[in-house]
């Protein structure tokens, strides 16, 4: 069991560095915290994360000192840099960390969508572009607890899902396996942090605040996760489509998943909560709610919630997530805990602010 782990974060100054410096800084067994930043190299953390100052001191650092993070007794790196950042940089890394005894200790976590397909063709599928390091494919976990608790315990490269993903999967996987679900409606919406920190048309306040539009329709490159985990889990006689939406929020995910699955496979409201009940006994960060989940009750936290709905045959399942936590930095704290045999929960017991 590692009792004190030692962390760098690549790509500190976005949203999800500040997340992991909020709650890596208030977990049990972290003992430091060093954080990169090109930018903002030799200023304080609290100069980009205004809500850190006086509680989480440090600056950032242009670059790793690697040297120095070799003496790490149980080194963690989060890389929470944009798409394709890491799997450019990751094999001269590889080197490096290999030169200074670092590469078979070093648990490395990516937010990123880099390393969470398998294949070179899928990747290029989902992010239409080669992937620039595919030799690397298939070398990392999937980190979603609820899914392959057991694939993440002590592994050193894990891939932390997407936030749309996390949300989608988390309502559908006490169903994977199933055969002839039929066709699966997937609606779901985010705040504008789900793009991150540099700012852009699509979330420039006067044209996203009072606005509610799709995007990616019937193309979002999470698609590709959760289609993966339900082949992975042989489910079969199904077509799923996903229709992405931006809402007039800053944080949150809403997912709604819609079915009609045929009688035979007795999927009644009792029946079909008694499964979500059952699947989700042992995970600690999702509650079964009534009527609706609320993004509201989750921002800031790393809950999911999910609540269920059956009439006539129709199904509804419906979660909330807050992107910034369980989409992302909470569930990447989430897998470093399970990998590093810590408390599943460890650094992750606050709750959210309510209202928000
Ligand atoms: N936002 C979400 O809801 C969410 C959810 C799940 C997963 N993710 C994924 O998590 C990752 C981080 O997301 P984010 O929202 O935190 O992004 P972000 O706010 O845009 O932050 C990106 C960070 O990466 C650094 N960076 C950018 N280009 C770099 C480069 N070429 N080399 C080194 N560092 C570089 C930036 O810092 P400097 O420019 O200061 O160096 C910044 O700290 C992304 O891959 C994203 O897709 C995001």
């Amino acid at each position: 069991m590692a009792h004190r782990v030692q962390v760098y974060i690549l790509g500190g100054s976005g949203y999800g560095g500040g997340e992991l410096l909020r709650l890596l800084s208030q977990h049990p067994n972290v003992e430091t915290i060093h954080a990169v930043s090109r930018k903002y190299a030799g200023q304080p953390f609290w100069k980009v994360h205004p809500n850190l100052r006086s509680v989480v001191n440090g600056t950032f650092e242009a670059e790793p000192d690697w040297v120095a993070f070799a003496q790490a007794e149980n080194p963690v790196v989060f890389s929470a840099m944009p798409h394709f950042e890491l799997a450019r940089q990751l094999q001269e890394l590889e080197a490096v960390w290999d030169k200074h005894g670092l590469k078979g200790r070093l648990t490395l976590i990516d937010l990123s969508g880099d390393f969470r397909l398998d294949s070179a063709e899928a990747f290029e599928r989902a992010y239409g572009k080669p992937h620039p390091y595919p030799q690397a494919l298939g070398g990392f976990v999937y980190g979603l607890p609820e899914w392959q608790k057991e694939k993440i315990k002590g592994a050193r490269r894990i891939a932390s899902p997407g936030c749309f993903a996390t949300a989608i999967q988390l309502a559908l996987l006490p169903l994977a396996g199933l055969k002839n679900l039929g066709f699966i409606a997937v609606s779901a919406a985010t705040g504008s942090s789900g793009a991150g920190a540099t700012p852009s048309e699509t979330t420039h306040h006067p044209t996203r605040a009072n606005d509610f539009r799709a995007y990616k329709v019937l193309s979002h490159q999470h698609e590709a996760e959760i289609l993966r985990m339900l082949e992975t889990e042989r489910t079969a006689g199904y077509s799923l489509a996903f229709v992405p939406h931006s809402a007039p929020l800053v944080r949150g995910i809403f997912a709604t998943v819609q079915l009609h699955p045929p009688a035979a496979l007795g999927l009644t409201a009792k029946t079909l909560r008694k499964r979500y009940e059952d699947f989700y006994r042992d995970a600690p960060f999702v509650r079964l709610v009534e009527d609706t989940p609320r993004v509201a009750a989750v921002v800031g936290s790393n809950f999911c919630d999910i609540a269920l709905h059956e009439k006539d045959a129709n199904i509804v399942i419906m979660t909330t997530l807050d992107n910034l936590v369980k989409g992302m930095a909470g569930q990447a704290i989430q897998n470093m805990n399970i990998a590093k045999s810590l408390q599943e929960n460890s650094g992750l017991l606050s709750v959210g602010c309510y209202p928000i």
